[in-house]
Order: structure tokens, then C-alpha cells, then sequence
């Protein structure tokens, strides 16, 4: 049996892959997952047949990926090291198990992927490879001696490509190395490897320059039901949108790439060891995960609150360093899932220049109470009561008075 299934991208790097693994005498099964990149997959297919795959999977996960990669993570508010949304991280699990499914569908143990020695994503792959199938084997070219033999930088590469009638013009080579999906777009390596050095305006694929957003703000509601948005409306165009998870996600991308919001520009620490500069847009992303929090502080207990805040970045860690499908995050998750039972209302948010801003919020399960917080009123609460509560709460501070 040397049938392989090969995690394909359709860039220079995979098809050299693909070409390699033939040459080896492996049958390629190649397999693109479409999680919402703008890539041309059928052209992607059938340069892929061109290099002899004997097969090409195109399977779109987009529904998949948002609703219970995206949705999930934004739950548990999961900002890696404070910035980082994770839109690769989560997207490697998903893409990862969909091509063991394919291994099984076609009988056949041998994975392979084009993620380098360096990076998070060959561990985000190769341990859910692991966790989903045990008996599985990897082959992972970039930790290959032959490979690396073979390959010693960007020129080798080149230079196999003509040999082999792989298009390079086409990959349209940047200076830069890209992940894109429906949650982000990626942007690390080449130019950016110097962190003191600005990213090019130019860059970035997806939103505006704050600066050159609109004067305009736009305004608008999203509604949320169990930690879950379930519509966006933008007043001033009398747009509701709801029919699905992928519409509505890709729709306040559109917002948010119009009003120039979410990008980032982080020095991160790689699960393997070292700081790599990473570069981000994730503009509808950024706009959820800024009114999902905003809804859970007016309807969750301060105590729960404060806990998932407490778990916060040990779920990014877990998400990050590729531990998805774990008994630790199947434990936090289950937690995390009673909370979201009464994320339930609307916020409302200003977009304008690079910024989403929370304007109001309300719900059905709101937990404030304006008779108890108001200056105005004494609603149910009797003011004589905190004496004893600060007192009592001061009584080991005090320096103790030995009369
Ligand atoms: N640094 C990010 C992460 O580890 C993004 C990696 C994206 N990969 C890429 N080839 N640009 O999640």
C-alpha cells in the first residue's frame, strides 16, 4: 500500500511536494479544503492532476469551519497572548481531520503535509493526525533528511520546478508567507522577519487602512443566542443578515475590511520555542469576539465571568500549540458551553476608522439591576450593610491594636 493523501495548497511549495512524493512511488490523493480562502480551487485541481495526483478532494468546510471552529472559539473569548484571534490555529484541526476522513475513505494510512519544521501548523496537524488515527504515518517532507538533501533553499526549489513543468509565475511569489481563511488572513516570514521593520500598506489583502476608511460610521446590531450570533443588522442599509453562519460571518468581514478593523502586528511565542513576528487581519472576527464579550459581562454571573476570563489564555495556549481535540479542552469546553446558555441579547456597535465600539447592549437575561446600581434610587439595598462588609473585609488588614 503507498497510497498518500497530501494536505495540497496549490502553491509552489505543496505541487514540489506532490511531484516529490511521485517520484518516490507513492499514488497521490491530493486534497484541498476550502475554508473560505479566495483561491481558485478548480485551476488549483487541475494543475494538480496536470502533476499526476491520481485524485483531487476539493471538500468546502467553510459551514463546518465556522460553526464549530470559529463559533467555539469565540465562546471562549480566545485571544492567543492577548491578540492573536488563532485563525490558523483553529483552522489545522478541521483541515487535519478532514483528510484522515479521506484516508479512511480511501483506504489508506499515509498522510502527508507541506508545513515546515519551524512552524505550529505541522504540530496542529500532525497531533490531530495522531489523535484520529494512531496507527497513522506522516510524512512530513520539510523533517525529511532526503528532502532537505534535496532542497536547500528557495533556488533548489526553483530550479526542480521548471525542471518539472510546475508553474512558479502563477504562485505569484511574496515576499512574505500567507494563511488565509473566512476568520484571517496571515502574513509571516520573508519581509516581516525583522520585526523592526513596518509591514507594507500594501500588504494587507482584505480590509482598509484606517486612514482611509470611510468618514462615515456605519452602525449596527448583532444578535446573539447561547454565545452564538444568529444576525447582523446594519440600520442605515436595512440589512439583516441570518441565513447562515458563513454569510454572516463573511458579511461583517465586509464591515469590518471597509472600516479597516482588526489588524494586528505581534511578536508571538511560537509553541516550539521561538518568538516569530506574525502579522493579522481578521476584521468580522474582531467586531465578534469585541460584542460577545460585551454581552457576557451584562448577563453572566461575576464569578463565572471571571473564571472564563481565568481560562482565557490557557484555551488560547491549548488552541495554539494544537491541542483541539484534547481531554483538557473537551473538559474546558463542556464548562465554557454551560456559560454560553445565557448569552442571549443584542449589542449594539459604531464602526469607524479601525475601531469597533460598543454603543449598548440588552437582553432578556441581563443580570444588571437598575433599582440596585442606580445613584437615584435605594432599590433593595441598604447602604448601612456595607459598613459591616467593608470592616469585616479590612479586619486582617488592619495593624492589630494591643490595648
Ligand atoms: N503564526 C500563526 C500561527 O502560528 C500563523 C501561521 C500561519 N502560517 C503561514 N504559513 N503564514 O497560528
Amino acid at each position: 500500500m503507498n497510497k498518500v493523501i497530501l494536505a495540497y495548497s496549490g502553491g509552489l511549495d505543496t505541487s514540489i511536494i506532490l511531484k516529490w512524493l511521485i517520484e518516490k512511488g507513492y499514488e497521490v490523493v491530493c486534497f484541498l479544503a476550502d475554508i473560505g480562502q479566495k483561491e481558485d480551487m478548480e485551476s488549483s485541481k487541475q494543475k494538480a492532476l496536470k502533476l499526476g495526483a491520481s485524485k483531487v478532494y476539493i471538500e468546502d468546510l467553510r459551514q463546518e469551519f465556522v460553526e464549530q471552529f470559529v463559533f467555539q472559539a469565540l465562546k471562549t473569548n480566545a485571544l492567543y497572548e492577548g491578540r492573536y484571534l488563532l485563525g490558523t490555529a483553529i483552522a489545522r484541526p478541521l483541515i487535519a481531520k478532514a483528510q484522515i476522513e479521506i484516508a479512511r475513505n480511501e483506504n489508506t494510512s499515509i498522510v502527508a503535509h507541506g508545513a515546515t519544521g519551524k512552524g505550529n501548523d505541522q504540530v496542529r496537524f500532525e497531533m490531530t493526525y495522531l489523535t484520529l488515527m494512531p496507527d497513522v504515518t506522516i510524512i512530513s517532507p520539510w523533517k525529511d533528511q532526503e528532502f532537505l538533501k534535496q532542497f536547500k533553499g528557495r533556488q533548489d526549489m526553483i530550479a526542480y520546478a521548471e525542471q518539472h513543468g510546475i508553474p512558479i509565475t502563477s504562485t505569484k511569489e511574496k515576499p512574505y508567507s500567507i494563511d488565509e481563511n473566512l476568520l484571517h488572513t496571515s502574513y509571516e516570514g520573508g519581509i516581516l522577519e525583522n520585526p523592526a521593520q513596518e509591514a507594507p500598506d500594501h500588504m494587507f489583502q482584505h480590509t482598509t487602512s484606517p486612514k482611509l476608511a470611510p468618514d462615515e460610521e456605519t452602525h449596527i446590531m448583532i444578535e446573539f443566542s447561547k454565545g452564538i450570533p444568529i444576525s447582523v443588522t446594519n440600520f442605515a442599509e436595512g440589512i439583516t443578515v441570518c441565513e447562515s453562519a458563513v454569510a454572516l460571518l463573511t458579511y461583517l468581514n465586509e464591515l469590518g475590511c471597509k472600516h479597516g478593523i482588526g489588524r494586528v502586528d505581534i511578536v508571538e511565542n511560537r509553541f516550539i520555542g521561538m518568538k516569530s513576528r506574525g502579522v493579522y487581519e481578521t476584521p468580522g472576527g474582531t467586531i465578534l469576539w469585541i460584542a460577545h464579550k460585551d454581552l457576557e459581562s451584562l448577563v453572566l454571573d461575576r464569578e463565572v465571568f471571571h473564571l472564563k476570563e481565568m481560562w482565557m489564555p490557557k484555551i488560547a495556549q491549548l488552541i495554539y500549540n494544537g491541542f483541539w481535540f484534547s481531554p483538557e479542552m473537551a473538559f474546558l469546553m463542556a464548562a465554557i458551553e454551560q456559560s454560553q446558555e445565557h448569552v442571549e441579547g443584542k449589542v449594539y456597535l459604531t464602526l469607524y476608522k479601525g475601531n469597533a465600539t460598543i454603543t449598548k447592549r440588552e437582553s432578556v437575561k441581563s443580570l444588571y439591576h437598575e433599582d440596585i446600581a442606580s445613584m437615584d434610587r435605594l432599590g433593595n439595598y441598604d447602604q448601612m450593610d456595607a459598613k459591616g462588609f467593608i470592616k469585616l473585609n479590612a479586619l486582617r488588614l488592619k495593624p492589630v491594636i494591643v490595648t
